[in-house]
């Protein structure tokens, strides 16, 4: 098995905060991982670490073989990066901003055009070539983004929160974009706080918190970490929700009770208890876990 990205106990200290208090993380080559957290978690902090733009305080990380502190220009040339918070110039045109990449990374002037219009193309951009980045949409900006990071052909890629603020139209265009990037034999990896961005995307997951490794697995596996099924059940009255968590014993989140079930046989049962309170219903169902309630289960709302 060959990994494109290996880590190994990383700690990255902001003064008392540890962004990072020892992640292992590896990357088989030509899959995606997807990093899952919430906000502070450490995700960005990560993702700069292994893209070279930090030094971890401990610890070690190889991406395509090289170490990300000694062989930092290594690196550098196999990697392409979409950060958090877009990196386009707003004050040039789309094609501008690629074919000054290009240039950057020392492309001909005509290769760079080459590049830009291959690359406008394939993110449906050429339409707006020539308008300023500035005046996109959101999902225009980050297709540009992700267009810029491709530049250089890298065969590995770190795209952080790649879909956060898009649209449901503009994610799937951006996951389409991710998938044939996969196709063609690149690596990914991405942080993200949508599960099912990860249950779409990812091959293996990596759920931290607080610096820590929370739990990974596949996406099948973490889901079979929250249980067999859950049992959803929302009181018809608002009255009736904190009764209804004594019994359930759990915390209701927007008026919905949400309880995993290990046995098929406590349901009827619970829902029995519930009627013998005199709560009625508005609605129950018993469902497959989803990756939410991974993500909820292992980031605290339900320890
Ligand atoms: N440059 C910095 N200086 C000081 N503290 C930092 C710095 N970068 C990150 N931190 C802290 O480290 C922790 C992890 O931050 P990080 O940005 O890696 O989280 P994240 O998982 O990417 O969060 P988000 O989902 O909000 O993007 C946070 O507590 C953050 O405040
Ligand atoms: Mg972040």
């Amino acid at each position: 098995m060959s990994y494109a990205i290996e880590a190994e106990g990383l700690v990255k200290r902001y003064g008392e905060t540890a962004a990072l208090d020892g992640i292992d993380l590896r990357v088989r080559t030509g899959t995606v991982l997807g990093v899952l957290g919430p906000n502070g978690a450490g995700k960005t902090t990560a993702v700069r670490i292994l893209a070279t733009l930090v030094a971890p305080d401990a610890g070690r990380a190889l991406v395509g073989g090289f170490d990300v502190t000694r062989q930092a220009g290594k690196v550098r040339e196999l990697i392409g990066l979409t950060g958090q918070y877009a990196s386009v110039d707003e004050k040039l045109t789309g094609v501008q901003n690629l074919v000054l990449m290009g240039r950057l990374l020392g492309l001909s002037r005509s290769e760079a055009r080459a590049r830009a219009a291959a690359l406008l193309s394939r993110f449906g951009l050429t339409d707006a070539a020539d308008r300023l980045a500035g005046g996109y949409s959101g999902g225009m900006r980050r297709r540009l983004d992700l267009a810029v990071s491709l530049v250089s052909r890298p065969r590995i890629l770190f795209l952080d929160e790649p879909t956060t603020g898009l649209d449901p139209h503009a994610r799937g265009e951006l996951w389409d974009a991710v998938r044939e990037l996969v196709a063609d034999g690149v690596t990914v990896l991405l942080t993200t706080q949508y599960l099912e961005e990860a249950d779409q995307l990812a091959d293996d997951l990596l759920v931290i918190d607080a610096g820590r490794t929370a739990a990974s697995g596949s996406p099948g596996e973490l889901k079979s970490l929250a249980g067999g099924h859950r049992l959803d059940v929302r009181p018809l009255l608002a009255a009736d929700v904190e009764k209804a968590e004594s019994i359930l014993r759990t915390r209701a989140e927007g008026g919905l009770l949400s309880v995993p079930v290990h046995d098929l046989s406590v349901p009827p049962a619970l829902l029995r208890a519930l009627d013998d309170a005199g709560i009625v219903l508005a609605e129950h169902a018993l469902r497959l876990p989803s990756l939410d309630d991974v993500f909820r289960t292992l980031t605290g709302a339900e320890k």
